[in-house]
């Protein structure tokens, strides 16, 4: 089949030919692909530097995708470590890992999405006892994964949604997707962005690194009410891998720190959220951006995806 294929770690996947995929057992499903997302995960699997990479190569690169399966079923699906992703004319997917998804869903949409949504959706709903009302923070909101957490915290009823994020641009157009406020970390004083976020319940955290470790001790001290618990959710590394976080955060207030990904939460518990934000996806609650090009681009779209806001969904 044609691909994108992985030789080198240090080298952009090229558009070639890859052996056909084959079913092994009944759970498994061959799908014509239609549309694969280029998430920042899928760049990591592509340079083996994801923290589930194994360092197998050549390799598909792609993590889920929309597919169609041999009964005409369009499939949302989600792949587990292997070497055969969705970036592919066609792969082979476990239909337990799979939701059918209505005909008349946009499969670029859903291939767009999913894996951004998934990200504070699975967080908010996995990794806490969410309550309507609690005040929510998105640390690095202008990214796919921050801007949908908004949304997300909004329809999973919370009160303040604070969405902070260095690019005054970007941050603008929070409100408009349900945003209470914004903060910028680059423009604000200390004393701005902890008058911002004294009533901070949740942190849902994209960035990590210097960033993160700014952000914790800036809540810490402006807390409204020191007993009041502050958990903190880290989902991202764009900022940095690891992050100098203060001891005295961890004594001065009532903070927890979780993680939500692979591993701290199962397969089976994110395979079961899936339908739901699948329909919310497919029914256009969210906005998403995205530009959709032809897996012969692969190599540009690698290019691309480092600069461009949008997410990158290849279509075989
Ligand atoms: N754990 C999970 O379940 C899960 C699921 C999905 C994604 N993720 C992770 O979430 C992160 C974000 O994903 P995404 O899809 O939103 O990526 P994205 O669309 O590429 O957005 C990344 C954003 O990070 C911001 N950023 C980069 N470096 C920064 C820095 N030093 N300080 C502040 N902001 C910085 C950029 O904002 P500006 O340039 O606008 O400032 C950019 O918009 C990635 O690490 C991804 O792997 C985790």
């Amino acid at each position: 089949v044609k691909a994108a294929v992985v030789r080198s770690f240090s080298d952009a996947p090229r558009f070639d030919d890859f052996p056909a995929p084959t079913v092994r057992n009944e759970d498994e499903l061959l799908v014509d692909v239609i549309a694969a997302g280029l998430h920042p995960r899928v760049r990591s699997q592509a340079a083996g530097s994801h923290y589930t990479s194994t360092d197998k190569l050549p390799l598909v690169p792609g993590v889920d995708g929309v597919g169609r399966d041999t009964d005409g079923q369009l499939r949302y699906f989600v792949l587990t470590d292997t070497t055969m992703g969705s970036m592919a004319e066609r792969t082979v997917i476990d239909r337990r890992r799979s939701v059918v998804l209505s005909p008349s869903s946009d499969p670029i949409a859903v291939a767009a999405g999913m894996n951004p949504a998934m990200s504070s959706w699975i967080a908010l709903r996995k990794r806490i006892d969410f309550a309507v009302g609690l005040n929510v923070l998105v640390l690095g909101a202008t990214g796919n994964a921050g801007r949908m957490a908004i949304e997300v915290a909004k329809l999973l009823g919370a009160g303040q949604i604070i969405g902070a994020g260095r690019d005054a641009g970007r941050l603008s157009e929070l409100a408009g997707l349900g945003a209470t406020s914004t903060v910028s970390f680059d423009g604000s004083t200390s004393d701005q962005i902890r008058a911002a976020t004294s009533e901070v319940d949740v942190v849902l955290d994209y960035l990590w690194g210097e960033p993160a470790a700014t952000a914790m001790a800036a809540l810490i001290t402006g807390r409204a009410d020191e007993g009041r618990p502050l958990t903190w959710i880290q989902i991202g590394s764009v900022a940095g891998p690891t992050a100098p976080i203060p001891s005295a955060a961890l004594r001065a207030a009532r903070l927890q720190i979780v993680g939500s990904g692979q591993g701290s939460v199962s397969g089976r518990e994110i395979v079961a959220e899936l339908p739901t934000l699948a329909e919310h996806i497919s029914s256009g609650r969210f906005h998403i951006g995205v530009r959709s090009m032809p897996l012969a681009d692969v190599e540009l779209a690698w290019r691309e995806a480092a600069a461009t806001r949008q997410r990158i969904v290849l279509t075989p």
